[in-house]
């Protein structure tokens, strides 16, 4: 029978986090096996950012995340910064630019800091197993001994980081959330977010001629620390609304309940046009379309019938301030997500008060780490769920190497082995 391999550290998904923590790890003098069942490295990042991926957001703190326990990812922010990222992309020679509110992307392609990462993997001697399936993870001693298809390993540390439930298609899975509960550790509720929201197909009818068109909003939902508020582009399409405004939304949303959008952000409508009626003879219709895209007065003006041609001095008071509410407090319920198939990530995940924000271990089963996206840190689109990958990961492959060079302590009792 053929012995088990022996590691120091196995990384179980060769994602954002998985990559950038086996390198730091590898080259802090561990011995590191990285496990993906995916054919191909880092797909996620390949189609990030619309194929630049916006790796880092230079303003990233701690709110511009969600959590069940909303201080969980401070201190590992706070250890490795988006400046200690861009310092790294630099020392590649990866050229890169600031796109809009400290976005970060590539130059020429996400391809750019995949090779980064395999590179850093490279100079930390890690062994790649991919595609590699891992059927079963069992505490043995002190460490683990893991079940793959090619063959068993034993390891002093296991690191999760399989990400989560996003676009299946290309390798997403719920096996870290299955490894936590086998481990006895809570997993908040997965949920697509930064994700389409859909609308019924009927109440959108009147809205679908504005397709293509795009414009700056507020958009927010919820009440007290469930809020979230975005001033964002918004785009229209023929079956609802999409584009950055609907994405970040989308994280806070709660099924059953509405999103109200201001369609004219810094503006007073209401006393504006109530001051156009006093000097201005033009239509309603026309004199609206002087403080929005013309497609969008007149789509909102076609329900009103008579009114929009009548002259602003004969308008109503009350026909004005209803018009204006009307567009900056928009308020309509989605129907439901595009879900994960067209999420780019998923909100829930490992329930944080059970690992340590300083080294991501576990508080139940010594050795055992969980990093990335399978994390309940849920970042805002604009760079910072890659920042979160890549801090989380550099706070783990610290503890890891930090704990290899400390006289082992705990003797771990064995578990059963369990399927996954
Ligand atoms: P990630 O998903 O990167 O990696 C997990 C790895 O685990 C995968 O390689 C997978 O194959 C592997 N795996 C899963 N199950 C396994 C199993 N059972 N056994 C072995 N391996 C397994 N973020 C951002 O900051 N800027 C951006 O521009 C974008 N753009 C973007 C676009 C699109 C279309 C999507 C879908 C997502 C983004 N994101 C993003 C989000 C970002 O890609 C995501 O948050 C990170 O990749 C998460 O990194 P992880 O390493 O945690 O998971």
């Amino acid at each position: 029978m053929q012995s088990a391999s022996s590691f120091d550290v196995v990384v179980i998904g060769a994602g954002a986090a998985g990559l950038f923590c086996a390198g730091i790890a590898g080259q802090r003098g561990l011995r590191v096996l990285l496990i993906d069942h995916a054919e191909k490295v880092a797909e996620k990042i390949r189609i990030s950012g619309g194929g630049r991926c916006n790796f880092t957001n230079r303003e990233t703190g701690p709110a511009h995340f969600l959590s069940e326990n909303p201080a969980f990812c401070r201190s590992a922010l706070a250890r490795y910064t988006p400046r200690d990222f861009i310092a790294l992309v630099q020392h590649h020679r990866i050229a890169w630019h600031e796109k809009h509110k400290g976005q970060l992307f590539c130059d020429e392609s996400s391809e750019d800091i995949i090779a980064l990462l395999l590179r850093e993997c490279e100079a930390g001697a890690v062994t790649r197993w991919q595609p590699c399936r891992v059927e079963a993870v069992q505490q043995a001693g002190r460490g683990f001994e893991l079940d793959t298809d090619r063959g068993a390993v034993r390891a002093g540390r296991v690191v999760v980081a399989t990400g989560g439930l996003s676009i299946p298609k290309i390798g997403a899975s719920d096996f870290g959330y299955r490894l936590a509960r086998q481990f006895g550790h809570r997993v908040v509720e997965p949920r697509p977010a930064l994700v389409p929201l859909s609308f019924d197909a009927a109440a959108w009818a009147p809205f679908a001629a504005l397709a293509g068109l795009s414009l700056e909003v507020t958009v927010s939902t919820g009440r007290g620390k469930g809020a979230g508020r975005f001033v964002e582009d918004l785009l229209f399409t023929h079956r609802g609304l999409s584009g950055p405004a609907v994405l970040q939304i989308s994280s806070y949303w709660q099924a059953g309940t509405p999103i109200e959008l201001d369609l004219a952000p810094g503006q007073n409508l209401a006393a504006s046009l109530l001051e156009a009626k006093m000097h201005s003879r033009r239509q309603l219709g026309n004199e609206l379309a002087t403080r929005l895209p013309a497609r969008l007065a007149e789509a909102w003006c076609a329900p009103l019938g008579d009114l929009t041609t009548r002259a602003m001095p004969e308008v109503r008071d009350k026909d004005l301030t209803t018009l204006a509410a009307s567009l900056q407090h928009w308020t309509l319920e989605p129907a439901g997500t595009e879900g994960f198939r067209k999420a780019e990530v998923t909100a829930g995940g490992v329930d944080t008060r059970e690992l340590s924000s300083q080294t991501m271990e576990s508080r139940r089963v010594p050795g055992l780490h969980f990093i990335g996206e399978v994390v309940d840190v849920t970042g805002w689109l604009g760079g910072y769920n890659f920042q979160w990958a890549w801090a989380s990961a550099h706070a783990c492959a610290q503890a890891c190497a930090k704990a290899a060079t400390m006289p082992d302590v705990a003797v771990v009792p064995a578990a059963h082995p369990q399927a996954l």
